[in-house]
C-alpha cells in the first residue's frame, strides 16, 4: 500500500513568522515516529525559505526531512521574466519546495465572489502551471471541485472538464506525479458540511476513470486522489476506511497543532 499524504494548506495564515515557527515546530514534534504518512506543509510564500532552511540545516531534522516536505500554494507558469509580483516554479524548487498546490478554488472562482474567489483563474492557466511545476521538478497538487451539486448530476461533467482541460498535454509518464485533490467548494470553510466518505469514494472512482481513459490504466496506477473540505480529526478515519482516500488537504485543521497531529496519528494507524 502506498503512503498516505497529508498536505497542510495554511492559506494566508498565520499572521506572522513567529506564529508560523511555533506551528511548524509543533508539527515537527508530532511526526518523529511516523512511517506510513508523508507530510507536506504549504505556508504562504514569504515563510517558505525559513522552513526549507530549517529542514535542511538542523542535524536532528535530517531524518525528519524524509517525512516532511514543503510546498507552495501557487506558482506562475512562466519560468522568469517581466511578471511583476509572480513567483516561478524554478524559484520554488531552488528554495527547497517540492510540491505546489495548483488551481485551488479560492483562486479559480471569479474575483470576490461569494464562493471566496480572488483571481478568476482558468483551466487553461492551471494547465500551464501544472506543466511549469513538472518542468521544474515540483509535484503538482491539482485541486478540482464543483461549486454545487445539482440534481441532474451536471457536476460530474464539470469535474470531467476541469480534469481534462487542466491535464491537457501532460505526458503519460508524468501523470503519476500529479496528485488530484477533490475539494468540493461547498465543503470548504466555516459552516460548510464535509463531503461524506461515500460521496468522496464515488468521486474517486469517477476521477480514476477519467484519468485512465486519458492516460491509460497502466500509467495511473500510482496516481493519488485525496480529499479536502472541512477535514478534521473526527472525519479522517472514515475517509480512509470507507472513502479509500489516498490522503488529505486540510485547511483550518492544519493550523491547529493538536488537530493536525491527531490527523497524522489517525492516518498512521488506519492506513494498513
Ligand atoms: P478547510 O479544511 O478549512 O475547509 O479548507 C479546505 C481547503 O480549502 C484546503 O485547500
Amino acid at each position: 500500500m502506498s503512503k498516505s499524504i497529508i498536505i497542510a494548506n495554511w492559506k494566508m495564515n498565520p499572521e506572522n513568522l513567529k506564529e508560523a515557527e511555533r506551528l511548524f515546530s509543533g508539527i515537527i514534534k508530532s511526526i518523529s515516529d511516523i512511517k506510513k504518512t508523508e507530510i507536506v506543509i504549504c505556508p504562504p510564500f514569504i515563510f517558505l525559505p525559513y522552513f526549507t532552511k530549517a529542514i535542511k540545516s538542523e542535524e536532528k531534522l535530517i531524518k525528519i526531512s524524509k517525512k516532511i516536505k514543503i510546498g507552495a500554494q501557487d506558482l506562475f507558469f512562466e519560468d522568469s521574466g517581466a511578471y511583476t509580483g509572480e513567483i516561478s516554479a524554478p524559484m520554488l524548487y531552488d528554495i527547497g519546495a517540492r510540491y505546489a498546490i495548483i488551481g485551488h478554488s479560492e483562486r479559480r472562482n471569479p474575483p470576490f465572489s461569494s464562493l471566496g474567489g480572488t483571481i478568476g483563474e482558468t483551466n487553461l492557466e492551471i494547465n500551464k502551471k501544472i506543466k511549469a511545476a513538472l518542468r521544474a521538478g515540483l509535484q503538482p497538487i491539482l485541486c478540482v471541485g464543483e461549486n454545487l451539486r445539482d440534481e441532474n448530476h451536471e457536476y460530474l461533467n464539470f469535474i470531467k472538464i476541469q480534469i481534462e482541460e487542466c491535464l491537457d498535454g501532460i505526458s503519460k509518464n508524468s501523470i503519476s506525479k500529479v496528485i488530484v485533490a477533490y475539494e468540493p467548494v461547498w465543503a470548504i470553510g466555516n459552516g460548510a458540511r464535509p463531503a461524506t466518505p461515500e460521496e468522496f469514494y464515488e468521486m474517486k472512482i469517477f476521477i480514476r476513470k477519467i484519468l485512465s481513459d486519458k492516460f491509460g490504466v497502466k500509467f495511473i496506477s500510482g496516481a493519488r486522489i485525496i480529499y479536502g473540505g472541512s477535514v478534521d480529526d473526527k472525519n479522517v478515519e472514515s475517509f480512509i476506511k470507507e472513502g479509500k482516500a489516498d490522503g488529505f488537504l486540510p485547511g483550518r485543521a492544519s493550523l491547529d497543532i493538536k488537530k493536525f497531529s491527531q490527523i497524522i496519528k489517525i492516518c498512521e494507524t488506519s492506513n494498513n
